[in-house]
């Protein structure tokens, strides 16, 4: 078949991607690595992944044309389960824990996204900002304001992007200009999910921000939203810090502990994802398991704040569907290799020090299962959406250095350690490169 499509395309380089469920420790084998490679792209999904050699015998004599990134890794596109776009403006603010810095940064920077063009603007940074580092699919909060979540999937949209977003639910225990109202919330949240729900690539979010500031009220219209619509994503916060875990037994004193809160409102379920999950009991994160819901690991936000270390151990032996979230502005980097880096301190901490080959799970096909997209980004195979980003180990002189002869299970390893934006040689959305190549070949 003739190539119509411009922006059909083979990539060529080492090509590594994950199998499903891949275990702390995993080896390679738990990788599908092509040291020379090839993707064949077509009407921006994959029509053929494997080596090189077969790939361009299949493809024919008139294939399209070839994006030679030998010498790099050609991974998934990373995918980021927990953000927060209008919190871009407070990344790096010193000095408080949770409770006190949502008061001191995170309100105030919330509070200016009722002019919708600083949600706008925003919103355009924080996109070019995730796609820079090699992030092609984000779940991420928005304010209480509807148009924020109308920003974000606007911008997501004009990329191409695969992204779900939601408009925050807040009717109590925050400043006033940053209030919906039980009703309200519930309201504006299924405009926007009417809206946007299903339309391309983007996906709505059930977005109550934490229990503390919804109540009982709200929280059972949230509930009732999510029973309307099953396949919306819930996104929510969960046991991040002692203070808020012992807040909320005072303002639910029925529940058994915190995940019940959500339980009885029937928020945890498939598509349901709780950032953080540090202070839990393993019986808690059982149950979260049990209803499938899933967790958005937050390392860096969780020692930026000294919220805690999230026991990996437990967690991943309990099997609850982890992803991997830079809780921008909490976190400290919008990059997923930062975070993974910061993931595997914590796991080294708990005496699991994590594979490569889970660290690029966490950051692609975990991130897609706990977003029930599975069967459309975070793996390459026929079929597969083609988000893809090209890492270079020569981008730095140290890690150049240090990946000059190794295996590509090492040069992974040296990359989640080392690696940061540089690394990023380019990124596709969709079969289309959306930041500039820096192929070997021109
Ligand atoms: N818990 C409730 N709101 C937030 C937030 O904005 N960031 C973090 N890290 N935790 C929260
Ligand atoms: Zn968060």
């Amino acid at each position: 078949m003739p190539n119509t499509d411009r922006h059909d395309c083979i990539i060529r380089g080492t090509v590594v991607s994950c199998g499903p469920d891949v275990a702390p420790q995993a080896g390679t084998d738990a990788l599908d690595v092509f040291t020379d490679g090839a993707l064949h792209i077509a009407g921006g999904v994959i029509r053929n992944v494997g080596p090189a050699t077969t790939v361009f015998a299949q493809a024919g004599s008139d294939h399209p044309p070839v994006h030679d990134f030998r010498g790099r890794l050609v991974v998934p596109g990373f995918i980021d389960i927990h953000t927060h776009c209008p919190q871009t403006n407070i990344i790096a603010s010193y000095g408080e824990a949770l409770l006190a810095w949502l008061h001191r940064y995170a309100f105030p920077a919330e509070e200016r996204f009722a002019d919708p063009e600083v949600a706008e603007e925003t919103a355009q940074f924080f996109m070019d900002e995730l796609l820079r580092n090699g992030t092609t699919s984000a779940l991420i909060m928005g304010t209480v304001h509807a148009h924020s979540a109308d920003a974000i999937l606007r911008a997501a949209r004009a990329r191409g992007m695969r992204v779900a977003a939601g408009k925050l639910m807040m009717d109590r225990n925050c400043p006033e200009p940053l209030r919906d109202t039980a009703a309200s919330g519930v309201t504006q949240s299924r405009e926007l999910l009417r809206r946007w729900h299903g339309a391309g690539r983007l996906t709505y979010a059930i977005s109550p921000r934490f229990a503390p500031t919804s109540s009982e009220e709200q929280l059972t219209g949230a509930g009732q939203l999510a029973l309307e619509c099953p396949e919306a994503y819930v996104q929510t916060h969960l046991a991040e810090n002692t203070a808020e875990v012992a807040w909320v037994g005072e303002l639910f004193p029925w529940a058994e502990d915190y995940l019940a809160v959500y339980e009885y409102f029937g928020l945890v379920r498939p598509g349901a994802v709780f950032a953080h999950c540090i202070h839990m009991t393993p019986a808690a994160r059982q149950r979260l398991a049990d209803h499938g819901g899933a967790t958005a690991f937050a390392p860096s936000a969780n020692l930026f704040l000294g919220s805690g270390l999230m026991d990996y151990p437990t967690q991943a032996a309990l099997g609850v569907t982890t992803g991997l979230g830079t809780d921008i502005g909490a976190g400290t980097s919008f990059s997923l290799l930062r975070t993974a880096a910061t993931a595997y301190q914590i796991g080294a901490l708990y005496g699991l020090p994590l594979s490569a080959a889970h660290l690029l799970y966490l950051t692609t096909r975990g991130g897609a299962k706990a977003l029930g997209l599975e069967d459309c980004i975070g793996h390459f195979a026929p079929g597969m959406e083609a988000d893809v980003v090209i890492l270079d180990p020569e981008a730095s002189p140290l890690a150049s250095r240090r990946t000059a002869v190794t295996t590509p299970e090492e040069t992974l390893f040296a990359l989640f350690t080392l690696g940061d934006e540089r690394h990023i040689a380019a990124t596709y959305v969709a079969g289309q490169p959306v930041t500039a190549h820096r192929s070997t070949h021109g």
